[in-house]
């Protein structure tokens, strides 16, 4: 029987990997493990819980304001014995953390085929996103086979000469994960929302915030925080909730510089159902997150982007984001202007759904299952 292991570290990736590591985990032909590194320790707890995955190993290598140095070279020395224990056939890493490059290093070295699952996403600026883009395209030269989201991400990887018939394209599995958060909330109470409830002010219009970027640290979030206070100061009727990252880098300037502005309310990070339920209620989202100008599309909601590239181009060409950067005057300009502009509020909160339709676990499954039967 054919080994899987899946390997992750941090949330995006959890929320991620979770419908694919289910998916795997309905199929008897196969032997499915799942190894988390715990490059985040509370925000993967917490998705963890939710999609009910117990991982079989957990390196649990998480420090406070950890660097990559020591990060990148614990994950592979910890998944040494993990490899050598398990030994499996396939190994899945997702996306672009020091999680998924050092995974991808260490499961090459095991002798493991390779599966990249959120292949092929590339801004060619190696400095941004910092260090995501080099990882990627470190994975997508160690991968034997890449699960790319959109035709785009093929042709990214057509480009650097990986073979057609290596590529899947698949849809996000972002998607997958969507549906499932909003199937399970439909039939169980969730105490997170039940205490959002009582946050939101239904009658006003909500901005929903994130932002964590490495390459936005320091001048960049003094910015953004900037930016976020004149918004709030320009319409006192709206209500700005920004869920904080627990990175101290971004901890530190957000409570300084926001802790004391009447209508931003600065909260722990959400579980996953209950973030979605917010983005649900929310009239625009201003992000730095890769997942979130995913999930925001599919939700009719428009994003401001806090970055000055972005490797997800699908939903800028449809119209529903817009690259602002952390420059302070273009955040607020573009923001103040969606406030108050309903015609262009109306075009940008188009729903559609470039990044999937919530069946890409099952296309990576059925083509692992293919290869494994012609063998
Ligand atoms: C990481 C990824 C980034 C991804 C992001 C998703 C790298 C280099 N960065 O960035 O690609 O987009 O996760 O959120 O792989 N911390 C906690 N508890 C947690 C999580 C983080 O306390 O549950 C704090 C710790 O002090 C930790 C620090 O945040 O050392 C930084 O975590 P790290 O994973 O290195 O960087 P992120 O900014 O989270
Ligand atoms: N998210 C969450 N709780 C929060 C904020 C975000 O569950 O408080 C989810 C969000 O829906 C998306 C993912 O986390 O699926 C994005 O994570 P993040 O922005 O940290 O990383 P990125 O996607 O930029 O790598």
């Amino acid at each position: 029987m054919k080994k899987n292991l899946f390997i992750f570290g941090t949330r995006p990736e959890a929320i991620k990997m979770a419908p694919l590591v289910k998916e795997f985990q309905k199929y008897s032909g196969f032997d499915t493990k799942v190894c988390v590194t715990a490059q985040h320790r509370e925000m993967l707890d917490q998705v963890l819980e939710f999609f009910e995955i117990s991982p079989d190993y957990d390196l649990d290598v998480m420090k406070p304001n950890q660097n990559l140095y020591s990060l990148t070279a614990e994950v592979i020395t910890g998944l040494k014995s993990v490899l050598q224990e398990y030994q499996p056939d396939f190994v899945f890493v997702h996306g672009d953390t020091t999680t998924s490059a050092a995974a991808a290093i260490a499961a090459f070295y095991s002798g493991a085929q390779v599966c990249h699952v959120e292949a092929g996403l590339r801004t060619h600026n190696k400095w941004s996103p910092f260090p995501e883009e080099m990882n990627r395209q470190l994975t997508g030269r160690i991968a034997d086979y890449h699960f790319a989201p959109t035709a785009q991400s093929k042709d990214n990887l057509r480009q650097e000469n990986i073979k057609s018939d290596s590529i899947l394209v698949t849809g996000n599995t972002v998607i997958d994960a969507l549906l499932y958060s909003s199937n399970k909330v439909e039939t169980i109470e969730n105490a997170e929302i039940e205490i959002l409830k009582k946050l939101v002010d239904a009658d006003r219009k909500l901005i929903l915030v994130t932002g964590h970027r490495r390459e936005n640290h320091g001048q960049g979030f003094i910015n953004i925080c900037e930016a976020l206070k004149k918004i709030a100061t320009d319409n006192p009727d709206i209500q700005i909730i920004y869920p904080v990252h627990l990175n101290p880098n971004v901890q530190k300037p957000v409570y300084e510089l926001l802790s004391n502005v009447h209508n931003i309310k600065l909260i722990d990070p959400l579980a996953y159902p209950a973030f979605v339920w917010l983005m649900n209620q929310s009239y625009l989202i201003i992000t730095d997150s890769g997942g979130v100008q995913e999930e925001a599309p599919s939700l009719g909601k428009p994003v401001l982007v806090m970055r000055d590239t972005t490797e997800r181009p699908e939903a800028v060409d449809a119209g529903t984001v817009i690259i602002v950067g952390t420059d302070k005057d273009k955040i607020v300009t573009e923001a103040n202007s969606l406030i108050t502009d309903t015609e262009k509020y109306r075009t940008m909160s188009n729903l559609h759904n470039p990044y999937g339709d919530g069946k890409a676990s099952e296309r990576i499954a059925a083509y692992i299952k293919a290869l494994d039967s012609l063998k």
